[in-house]
């Protein structure tokens, strides 16, 4: 990871030192490198974990990801990221949109060292990432189930690259065919159950501990799980809460009494215990490798996702 990381940083470089200050500004300002440290995971359960294109893989995901940031927070109109401003409000949408496609240039130019196949699987992790994004800014269609929808979305816009990360360590690692196609598998559940979470911590964190504004979603009408959990209720008790999942939240005395009923909904914990039996789908696919250090600390690596707290 600290290979990785001082990468990173020379990736993030551009002849124009502008373009540097805003491509470094998210990347220095913290962030968890979940996707580079599942491609170094991965790569462990192969014949040759220590390839260069190993490293170079952990760089083309968290470039990729760090892109996909640049762009989410202008859609979301998101004033912090990693406890920082975000690019959008610390320069302009303009800035923030083009940065983000310069960091997913550099992680293009990259991805075409590791050949062909990893540029396959590139473009087509980028186009379910794009196609998830979009598909949460579209209502579902009248015979489409809510719940369905939403995990459809979300296993497009985080599931895909968190399985393309675990993908590409298997791959460049030198895992099987089969570990490979198991690994891919674990990583869409984990990668889905990782937003899922995240989710729920946007509801239920009191301050600014996850480096971003709490109840962003509520604030903007998306859909999470356990706003989608709460709406099916029939309970009368709940008539308050459905009314105001109504409303326009971006008033602030709405938004903090949404919020409140949400927190103290059990909705939060149905949503917690899905999150925990996707994770222990993902684990049970760990069956492929045998017992030991690599398949514990994937095991645990899908533990900690689904009961994170940042
Ligand atoms: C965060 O969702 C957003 C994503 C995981 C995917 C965003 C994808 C795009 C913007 C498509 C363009 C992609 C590239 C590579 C340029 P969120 O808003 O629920 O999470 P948050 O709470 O971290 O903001
Ligand atoms: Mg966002």
């Amino acid at each position: 990871m600290a290979r990785v990381e001082v990468a990173l940083v020379e990736h993030a470089r551009s002849r124009a030192g502008f373009v540097t200050e805003a491509a470094s500004h998210l990347l220095s300002a913290g962030g968890k490198r979940f996707r580079p440290l599942l491609v170094l995971l991965a790569a462990e359960a192969g014949s040759h974990p220590d390839a260069p294109e190993v490293i170079t893989a952990a760089c083309v995901v968290e470039l990729t990801h760090l892109a996909s940031l640049y762009h989410d927070d202008v859609m979301d109109e998101a004033a912090l990221r990693r406890g920082a401003d975000s690019a959008n409000a610390r320069w302009d949408n303009h800035v923030a949109i083009l940065t983000g496609d310069f960091l997913f240039s550099k992680s293009s130019e990259l991805t075409a060292d590791l050949g062909p196949e990893a540029v396959r699987i590139q473009a087509q992790t980028f186009t379910a990432l794009v196609e998830g994004q979009i598909l949460e800014t579209v209502a579902p269609g009248p015979d489409e189930d809510a719940l369905a929808h939403h995990l459809d979305v979300v296993s497009g816009k985080t599931g895909a690259l968190i399985a393309t990360s675990a993908r590409y360590g298997a791959l460049f690692g030198g895992t099987t065919p089969e570990v490979q196609q198991a690994l891919t598998e674990y990583g869409t559940i984990v990668g889905s159950a990782f937003q899922l979470s995240d989710d729920i911590l946007d509801i239920a964190s009191e301050s600014t501990e996850s480096g971003k504004t709490p109840g962003t979603d509520l604030r903007e009408g998306v859909p999470t799980l356990p706003v989608l959990i709460a709406r099916a209720s029939t309970d009368p008790g709940d008539a308050r809460l459905l009314e105001l999942l109504d409303a326009d939240l971006t008033d602030d005395r709405l938004h903090a009494e949404a919020l409140a009923l949400l927190r103290a909904h059990p909705a939060m914990e149905q949503a917690r215990q899905y999150v925990v039996g996707e994770a222990a789908r993902a684990k049970a696919l760990l069956a492929v490798l045998p017992p030991g250090p690599v398949r514990q600390a994937l095991e645990a690596f899908a533990d900690v996702v689904a009961v994170r707290s940042s």
